[in-house]
């Protein structure tokens, strides 16, 4: 058998033009939807990643600011400028990358940003939203996962899914949207026992360990949907998943693959994020 591959970057145009029509139903009105992106510091994954969430807001015609403050920038700095942001009518949505400094508490910044702007959706409100089954403002990457499968007419309902990693911003959210749509869950992490018993059982597996080529395709069931949420540079330069992609295709029914699955769909979702928080504040 050889799996579907699943077309992050087909999907996502497909997503973006979705939004795009919200985006201009809105700016038709007078309000065009703002996002702010603040980064703090130099890490050089990060400087990448926000270039692109910006670029993805002009692609779409939305406001956007890009806020570069430097890597011994105080905390109160931080907060003073996030402030401002949430005060700001411009802005309807508003992301701090992460990382940040060491010195910064990065639970007080998540915090301190407005939950009706919290477009990576990271805020205790919104986690708590999530968690009680009205999500409001999603985490990006599960939330572009759960898009992937519905797009792929994979069907989540009773089935078994598999959620490999346990972090806030992908396994956990991850795990409640499965759970919302119905699925039994079970969340495992890198230094699960017998890792291979769990994803064997997979209906639906989901890897975000951020450990190059971890699942092989003698881990899968056959015909199982496999998301891959990993992204590793190898030694070569390449850059791969936490799934051993050649060996998983041959045995999944659907799988992503690195780069080209979940990635594209990331940004996309922030950008449904900002629109969706602007219509909000438009009502
Ligand atoms: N760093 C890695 N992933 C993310 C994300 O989804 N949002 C933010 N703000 N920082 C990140």
């Amino acid at each position: 058998m050889t799996a579907q591959i699943i077309d992050g970057k087909a999907i996502a145009q497909q997503v973006r033009a979705e939004w795009k029509g919200r985006a201009d139903a809105l700016k038709a009105r007078g309000i065009t939807p703002g996002l702010a992106v603040i980064i703090v510091g130099e890490d050089p994954a990060s400087k990448v990643y926000v270039a692109n969430k910006v670029k993805a807001c002009a692609e779409l015609g939305l406001h956007s600011e890009h806020i570069v403050m430097s890597a011994d920038t105080p905390e109160a700095t931080l907060l003073e400028k996030i402030a401002g942001l949430n005060a700001d009518p411009k802005i309807h949505g508003i992301l701090v990358q992460l990382p940040v400094p060491k010195h910064i508490d990065s639970s007080k910044v998540l915090e301190a940003i407005s939950p009706d702007k919290d477009v990576d959706g990271f805020h205790p409100v919104n986690v708590g939203a999530l968690t009680t089954g009205n999500m409001r403002l999603a985490p990006c990457t599960p939330y572009g996962a759960m898009k992937l499968l519905e797009k792929s007419g994979v069907s989540i309902e009773g089935k078994h899914a598999v959620v490999v990693g346990r972090s806030n911003i992908v396994g956990k959210p991850m795990a409640l949207m499965l759970l919302q749509q119905n699925a039994t869950v079970t969340i495992c992490t890198s230094r699960t026992v017998d890792l291979a018993k769990f994803t064997r059982d997979a209906d639906i597996l989901v890897v975000a360990t951020g450990r190059a080529r971890m699942i092989s395709g003698d881990m899968i069931k056959p015909g199982a949907a496999v998301i891959d949420v990993g992204i590793n540079r190898l030694p070569d330069g390449k850059l791969c998943g936490d799934v051993d992609f050649d060996s998983a295709k041959e045995v999944a029914g659907w799988i992503t693959p690195v780069p080209g699955g979940v990635g594209p769909m990331t940004i996309t979702m922030l950008v449904a994020n900002t629109v969706l928080a602007a219509e909000r504040s438009a009502k």
